[in-house]
């Protein structure tokens, strides 16, 4: 990687990723791809070039990787998952013909790209404890739609095409730069702000519902990591299951307890939301990734949570 486009950059992966590696890449141009009324401020924007990106425009993402000589795309635009019910063709519009876009412009420019996929790619008919890489998946949603779709087009784009894609399935992520926005795993990010802002949190998913789970560190890493990894112990790309974490509102809750004792949590389920969470696997087994490049997680609960309330009680001007 030299001269890398991501592709939503602004948004919750894309705002980290993109300062990271413009801090690791020094040598070459960091492009952050930008939509209008989502332009980069402040450091990202100061830090390097940006490009207007909209993944539904097939030329703008030649222009881009024209102009600074692109060898790798981080494509990470996307709607979420209770976002991507309330509107399911504009979910198809980004994720599957964004990509598309995206992987014609690599196939003709010779670029590796990495889309991200998720847990949301199982369904209910998948085998929810440990859940193997190769496995039934059929996602009810049409968030899962979408990224199993773009598994098997990343997939055939390397076997066809030769296209370098790369992918791994992503986790709830967990940050406290850029909140995440109509997920379903949000609530583990809004229950730290709360606490930190020493207000009651109303939990929109019920006690007992175990999902996969990842600090935003550990996600840039596994990012990198696989785009760099030698692809010669390659068995799969598209898409490896990464795995650090797993808990339920329970778990997390008296967590963040250990720490602010004061802290309450009422429940308030949102339908949408728990019903995708419990079409969604309990946690991943991530061995083939461990196996075909190294994949190994630092942060667990305990580590993320206090990292959390350490960063958002600064800015909240709140201390332990
Ligand atoms: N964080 C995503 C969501 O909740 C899942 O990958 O939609």
């Amino acid at each position: 990687m030299k001269n890398v486009l991501i592709i939503g950059s602004t948004g919750q992966i894309g705002s980290e990723l993109t300062m990271k590696l413009r801090s690791i890449y020094t040598n070459g141009n960091i492009v952050a791809g930008y939509i209008p009324g989502a332009e980069p401020k402040g450091e990202l924007k100061e830090s390097g070039p940006s490009a207007l990106v909209d993944i539904t425009n097939p030329q703008q993402i030649a222009d881009a990787v024209e102009k600074y000589q692109i060898d790798t795309i981080y494509n990470l635009a996307a709607l979420l998952s209770a976002v991507a019910e309330a509107k399911p063709q504009l979910a198809w519009k980004i994720g599957v013909g964004g990509l598309f876009n995206t992987l014609e412009v690599a196939r003709e420019k010779r670029c590796a790209v990495f889309t991200p996929s998720s847990i949301g790619s199982f369904g209910p008919e998948t085998p929810k404890d440990k859940t193997p890489q190769d496995t039934i998946r059929n996602p009810r949603t049409m968030y899962g739609v979408t990224k199993v779709t773009g598994e098997m087009l990343s997939d055939y784009y390397f076997r066809h095409f030769g296209v370098d894609t790369r992918s791994v399935r992503f986790p709830g992520l967990i940050s406290y730069v850029t909140p995440p926005g109509g997920g379903t795993t949000d609530y583990a990010v809004d229950i730290y702000y709360a606490a930190a802002k020493g207000e009651k949190f109303l939990c929109p998913i019920a006690a007992g519902t175990f999902m996969d789970m990842m600090y935003m560190p550990d996600a840039l890493r596994a990012a990198i990591e696989i785009m760099e990894a030698d692809p010669s112990k390659f068995i799969h790309r598209n898409s490896f299951n990464i795995a650090s974490m797993s808990f339920d509102p329970e778990i997390i809750y008296h967590k963040i307890k250990e720490y602010r004792p004061d802290f309450q949590m009422e429940y308030q389920v949102d339908p949408l939301r728990q019903s995708i969470a419990e079409s969604w696997p309990n946690s991943l087994d991530d061995t083939c990734a461990r196996e075909e490049w190294g994949w190994k997680p630092e942060y667990d609960l305990d580590a993320m949570t206090r990292d959390m309330l350490d960063k958002l009680s600064a800015r909240f001007g709140k201390q332990q």
